[in-house]
């Protein structure tokens, strides 16, 4: 079966990861120090905190930014769950809105309708790996909280989405552009947000004993008797992760090189298909990450199942979560939202694939169009 998603990783990750447990130290260590100085400058991110997912970067994103309680924040429907389970989590209500049918990206006119006092923040999502326009939907004067989970290596006119407004989130889970296994960062323009974000991720006590005890320079103190700053849950990375991350910042030029041919690929050809709405790509000045490609078709359903008994594995990201049943009690409509719900399509688009699986790929869309004379 030819799987939807995926990361590529090879012996030095795998090599990373062993010397860990030869050394070990599976636990939070040096290499997640390593990994956050090593993403910070290849992304040019002053500050930047590895986690352990970015569904818990998002609950940590959502708390920095110390909403009174009950405050609403703004979501596009068309995301991930962990997007508005953040906000409730945090004891917040998601506002969902509607996402442009192009992009696919949240939008100022995405948002307008929903303004009101009780709304306290507005959540983006860059989705594949496009930037979202930014500038108009901060010009709101709302904090922004940025989910770049799909956009490592994407820019907004030359700045690294995720870490452009007040605060945003990674994630480095087993699919995405640069994998650790499971993990996720957060990121802030504000330095302090950062440290706080390295405080809380463990139990809100920051340093670790032994950490604690190194730093003794006069060796007067009781190190074992921690300050917890405030109450919070565990999100620490593992050495493990970060240093699978480590190998991955290495070859992402790499990965990156392998997903945007893919792409290019198949927006040539299936740029030819009429019947087929190909992803739009980045404006000048910004870059994608070419994360996801998200085709719209006719007939959907039965492409879907075409293509899963040829064994290619495709998907929708994202089934709107305004129609999903926790949600639905909140009876709003967002048909672009609802339309992607009924024909957009996620097909194979990771470094794993071989050339032969990207014909195969085609082939088998084009082969669907005729049988079905689209
Ligand atoms: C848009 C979006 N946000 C957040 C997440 C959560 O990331 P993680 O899987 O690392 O928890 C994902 C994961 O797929 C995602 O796609």
């Amino acid at each position: 079966m030819i799987s939807v998603f995926g990361s590529l990783v090879g012996n030095e990750e795998i090599a990373n990861a062993v010397s860990c447990m030869k050394n070990q130290w599976m636990g939070f260590g040096g290499n997640v120090i390593k990994f956050e100085q090593a993403f910070s400058k290849k992304f040019n991110i002053p500050h930047f905190a590895m986690v352990d997912s970015g569904s818990n970067a998002l609950f940590m994103a959502v708390s920095l930014l110390d909403l009174p309680r009950g405050s609403e924040i703004i979501v596009p429907s068309f995301t991930w769950v962990s997007c508005a389970q953040a906000v409730l989590m945090a004891g917040h209500k998601p506002i969902f809105c509607d996402v442009d049918p192009i992009t696919m990206n949240i939008r100022r006119e995405d948002i307008e309708p929903f303004l009101k006092s009780s709304v306290k923040a507005i959540m983006v999502i860059h989705y594949a790996g496009l930037a979202v326009d930014l500038d108009p939907i901060a010009a709101f004067g709302l904090p922004v909280i940025e989910d770049a989970a799909h956009a490592v290596c994407s820019t907004y006119k030359g700045k690294p989405c995720g870490a452009i407004t007040d605060v945003g989130i990674y994630s480095f889970d087993a699919i995405k552009n640069l994998t650790t296994g499971e993990g996720g960062g957060l990121v802030s323009r504000h330095a302090a947000w950062v440290e706080r974000a390295k405080t809380l991720r463990y139990c809100g006590i920051g340093k670790s004993g032994f950490e604690a005890a190194l730093a003794d320079a006069k060796g007067e103190s009781r190190w074992w008797e921690y300050n917890i700053s405030e109450p919070f849950i565990k999100m620490l990375p593992t050495n493990i992760a970060a240093g699978i991350g480590l190998a991955q910042l290495d070859r992402i030029d790499a990965l990156q090189a392998i997903r945007r041919d893919i792409w290019r690929y198949y927006q040539s050809e299936f740029g030819r298909m009429n019947w087929v709405t190909t992803p739009p790509e980045a404006k000048s000045g910004d870059k994608h990450s070419y994360f996801t490609y998200c085709i719209r078709v006719p007939r959907r359903d039965k492409l879907a199942h075409f293509l899963l008994e040829k064994e290619v594995y495709t998907t929708l990201r994202y089934h709107p979560l305004h129609m999903n049943p926790l949600y639905r009690q909140m009876d709003v409509r967002l048909p672009h939202c609802e339309a992607l719900n009924e024909d957009a399509l996620n097909i194979p688009l990771h470094p794993r694939l071989s050339s032969d699986d990207v014909n195969k790929i085609v082939d088998l869309i084009k082969e669907f169009g005729k049988i079905n004379s689209l």
